[in-house]
This record gives structure tokens, sequence and C-alpha cells, in this order.
């Protein structure tokens, strides 16, 4: 099955996740509220509502109850993406300028603050408690992964342990939350929920490490963000760290992209070092291993019905590493 014939069969039901989010942006400063609108209008690609959806597809399916959630959902991430820039101090986020751009620190602060405070109210709205334990376990979770790339920022010397647990904390957590509270809505038994956890763990591993590989490959009209920012930014990600740790350039190069990381090099240093790292066999290695999560997540599913949703998953899994943006 591809992603499309997915995403298709429910647009109707997304579109009712897409039109709780627009209501929520309303503020009453008007200037933050167009902003807000254009995040979330500029439109990313839903992955995590599709993923509350879908696992609750198998089961019991009630959109009433589900739609608030995967808005939530939604609504944590933005709040965490208007952070993230803040922090990666990006101007370029779907292709429009980000609120860190445009405003100082203290009114982004209390943006993204009011979002996750939104996407709070949204979780408790279900009645759930499990769900908000779920939900308020991934912001813990996020500020944690977060925190990791921060101290762990500049420094060329990790271990792949090191990155496994700082983008299971900034981004798988999420993802498997999200396939969690869908599965717990849809009232799933205890072992089909913890099955879809996993599958969701496993797929935002691999959708991490193609987002860390994007940053390498593609160029910032394709993904909308600006590229190379991972290593301007001092973060070792997935590729780079092969690059080194497997001397897939010679020494020289080696050097030139440590010192990127380091923050002593200029502009040039940067684009050949992004250059080199694309073409030393590093981001075909890295989309190898986030293949290995996706074989994961896959297996994972096993442990829920076959049939049509279960397929759906697997396409959704399949489509985080052949993604281009
Ligand atoms: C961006 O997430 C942050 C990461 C976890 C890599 P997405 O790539 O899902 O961003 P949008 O929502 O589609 O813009
Ligand atoms: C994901 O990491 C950040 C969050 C999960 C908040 P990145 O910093 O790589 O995300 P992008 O590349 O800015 O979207
Ligand atoms: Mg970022
Ligand atoms: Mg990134």
């Amino acid at each position: 099955m591809e992603v499309d014939t997915v995403l298709e069969a429910l647009r109707s039901d997304l579109q009712r996740v897409e039109d709780r989010l627009l209501a929520e942006t309303a503020l009453e400063y008007p200037l933050v509220s167009d902003i807000l609108r254009g995040l979330v209008g500029a439109g990313g690609k839903r992955l995590r509502p599709l993923l509350v959806l879908l696992a609750a597809r198998p089961f019991n399916y009630d959109l009433e109850r589900l739609v608030p959630a995967a808005a939530g959902i939604e609504l944590l991430h933005t709040a965490s993406l208007i952070h993230d820039d803040s922090i990666d101090h990006a101007d370029l986020r779907r292709g429009h300028p980000t609120l860190n751009s445009l405003f100082p620190p203290e009114i982004v602060i209390m943006v993204g603050d009011y979002m996750f405070a939104r996407s709070a109210m949204l979780a408790a709205s279900t009645m759930n408690p499990r769900v908000l334990a779920v939900f308020a376990n991934c912001l813990g979770s996020i500020c944690d992964g977060q925190l990791r790339e921060i101290f762990s920022a500049r420094r060329v010397d990790l271990s792949l342990d090191d990155y496994q647990r700082r983008i299971y904390g900034k981004t798988a957590a999420l993802f498997a939350g999200s396939a969690e509270i869908g599965a717990i809505l849809g009232e799933a038994s205890d072992e089909e929920i913890d099955a879809l956890r996993r599958y969701g763990g496993y797929l935002g591993m691999a959708f991490q490490i193609v987002d860390d590989v994007l940053d390498l490959r593609e160029s910032t009209e394709q993904i909308g963000k600006p590229t190379g920012h991972d290593l301007r930014q001092g973060t070792m990600t997935l590729p780079t760290m092969l690059f080194l740790q497997k001397r897939l350039g010679d020494a020289a190069t080696r050097q030139l992209v440590e010192h990127v990381l380091r923050g002593i090099a200029d502009d040039d240093d940067l684009r050949a070092a992004v250059l080199a790292i694309r073409h030393s066999g590093a981001i075909e290695q890295a989309v190898e291993i986030a293949r290995h999560y996706v074989d994961l997540a896959r297996e994972s599913l096993q442990g829920i019905p076959p049939g049509e949703a279960r397929d759906m998953l697997e396409a959704v899994a399949e489509h985080a590493v052949e993604r281009h943006f």
C-alpha cells in the first residue's frame, strides 16, 4: 500500500483534526495569533495525528474521542517546534519565518508555553487519565532529549548510545505516545497498546535519523528549513558520527568537519563539510540504520490484528525512510 492511499482514506478525519488545530490558534494578541495561524496553516506533515487515528483504527474507532487527542498531540509538537527553533536559532520553518526570527525571546517562550497549555487542555478533554499520563510523559521526554542535545552541543566525542537516547527523547517518544494514545482510546488490549507504542517508538527513531539525513542531503527549498543547520549548530547527528567514527573521509576532511562542529569554521568550511559527508557514503549508511528501525516497527505490528489498518501503519513506516522532506 502507498502512503497516499492512507492519506486519501483518512482525508476527512484528518480535516477534522485540522479544523480543531486552527481553532486553537486564535489568541487575543493579533500579531501572535497571525503568526500561529501561519505556522499551523503552513501545514506540517501531520504524521503524529495520523498515528493517533491509525492506531485506533483496528479497534474501537470513535472519531469524537480521537480528534481532540490527535489535535492535542500535534499542538504539543507545534509548541516543541516553537521552542526548538528558538534553541536552534533557526529562521525558517515550513517555508515561513519562525517566531523567534520576528519576536524577542520573552514572547517566543510564552507563546510556546501557551501552546503547550492549549495542547494539555485538549489532552485533558479526553477525560482519560491514562492518555494524560502518556501525554505528560511525552512532554518530559522531549525536554530531556532537547537538554541532552544542548549539553552535548559542539562535542565531537559522542557515542551512538548518546545519539540514540537523545533522538528517542526529543522525537521518538512522541511518536510512541501518539500510537499509544490512539490504541488506548481505541480500547485495545494492554498487549496491543504495548505493540503500538513500540511501533511508534521505532518509527520515531527512523524518522529522526531521516530528518538528520535530510539536513545534509536536501536543499533548504526542499525541506522548508535551513540545511546544514545541525552541523552549524554543533549538533552531532548520525551521518556525521558515521563519517567521523568510521573514517569515511581523509584525515584533513575529518578535521574540517570537527572544526565546523566545534564552531571554529566559516560558511565556506560548512559547505565543504556538508559536501564531504554527502559524498562519503555516510548518508547511505545512516539510511540503512533508519531502515533497520522501520523493520523493527513492522515487526512490532505483529502484536495487532492483521487487516487494512495494519497495512496502513506499515505503509506509513515505509514512507518514513523514503521521504524527501
Ligand atoms: C520536525 O518534525 C521535528 C522533528 C522531529 C524532526 P516534522 O518533520 O514532523 O515537522 P512537520 O510537522 O512536518 O513540519
Ligand atoms: C527535533 O529536532 C526537535 C523536536 C522534536 C522539538 P530538530 O532540531 O532536528 O528538528 P528540526 O530539524 O529543527 O525540524
Ligand atoms: Mg531544530
Ligand atoms: Mg533537524
